[in-house]
This record gives C-alpha cells, structure tokens and sequence, in this order.
C-alpha cells in the first residue's frame, strides 16, 4: 500500500507521462489499419498527423478518420482501439486550459459570436470576430498583467501566425 502522499505522487507522475506520450505520439499508439486513415485524414486537413492539436480542432479530421477505420479496421478490437484512441486524446486536448480564469468565459463567449467550434483553432485564429471580441473580453476581465501575458503566450502558440493581440 502506498501512503496517501506517495499515491498523489505517483499519480501525477502518471499523468505527466500521459501527457508526455500525448505530444510525442499519438500515431504510434494506432493499430496498423488506423495509422493509415490518419494520414490520408490528416493529409486532408493540412496538418502533421503527428501534430494531435492540430487534428483535433479540425472539423472534419474526426469525421474522415472515423469514416476510414470503419472500412479497415476489421476486427472489433482493432476497431474500438482506433475509435477510442482518437476520442481519448482529443479530450484531453483542451487549448482553453492554458487560460486563465478570467479569460476562459472571454473565449468561450467570442468563439460562440464568431460561429466558430472553441476547439476550432483554424475557424478562431482566422476570425476577425473572434479575435477582437475576445480582446475586448479580455481587457474587461484580466486586471492583472500576469494574466495578460499568460493569455498573450497561450493565444501565440494557438494561432502562431496571427496578429500580436495584447
Ligand atoms: C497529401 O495531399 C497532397 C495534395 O493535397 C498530395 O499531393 C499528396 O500526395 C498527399 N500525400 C499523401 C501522403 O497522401
Ligand atoms: C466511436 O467514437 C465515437 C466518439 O467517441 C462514439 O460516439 C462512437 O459511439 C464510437 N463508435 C463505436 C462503434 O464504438
Ligand atoms: C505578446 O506576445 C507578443 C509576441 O509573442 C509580444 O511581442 C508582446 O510583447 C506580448 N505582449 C505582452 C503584454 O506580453
């Protein structure tokens, strides 16, 4: 039995290690049959298949990859690790999670006047609506300059090419 701070512990470092296998590869954790859909899925949508953020805020990768490993993916098993593998690690990426507090509603509300999903990056870094709705928000409801540079660093790695918003 391990203590009650020891078990903490060790479940952290399981979830740091999630996390760690989660940016190194996805794509590897695929049967075969899968890893095949998810190239020709990720080809589709401009992204590395590698890149899970990426396939995850797209809105059609899921649809195509779902579509794919239902014809190739014969047996059930291989079948339900390739959907439940896609659904798992898309879950888990959550990019409004690098918000903070005040931020998190600001993008949730200009994700929504844009008609953009929140977990479609695409449609919200190319959205002049959501871009400045969320600014405006923003500038409402972070008072503190941590906060706005926290905002600042996660909106730079979700839209690594658009504009310098703070
Ligand atoms: C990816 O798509 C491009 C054009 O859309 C195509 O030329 C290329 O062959 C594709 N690559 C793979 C690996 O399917
Ligand atoms: C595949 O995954 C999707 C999303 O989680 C789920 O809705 C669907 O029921 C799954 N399909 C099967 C056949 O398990
Ligand atoms: C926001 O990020 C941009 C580019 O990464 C930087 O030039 C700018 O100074 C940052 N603003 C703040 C308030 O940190």
């Amino acid at each position: 039995m391990f203590s009650a701070p020891v078990a903490i512990f060790v479940a952290i470092l399981g979830s740091l290690a999630l996390l760690n296998a989660q940016s190194v590869d996805w794509f590897s954790s695929l049967p075969p049959c899968a890893q095949k859909c998810a190239i020709v899925a990720a080809n589709r949508t401009g992204c590395d298949v590698k890149d899970i953020k990426c396939l995850c805020s797209s809105e059609t990768f899921s649809s195509d990859y779902r579509k794919c490993i239902a014809k190739t993916c014969l047996t059930k098993d291989e079948y339900t690790v390739a959907n439940d593998t896609l659904t798992k690690y898309c879950q888990s990426y959550d990019w409004t999670a690098g918000l903070p507090d005040c931020a998190k509603k600001c993008a949730i509300a200009a994700a929504a006047a844009a008609g953009c999903k929140i977990t479609d990056t695409k449609c919200l870094c190319s959205s002049d609506i959501f871009l400045s709705e969320f600014k405006k928000c923003v500038y409402e409801n972070c008072r503190l300059k941590e906060e706005l540079i926290q905002v600042n660093s996660t909106i730079s790695q979700i839209c690594p090419d658009g504009p310098i918003l703070f």
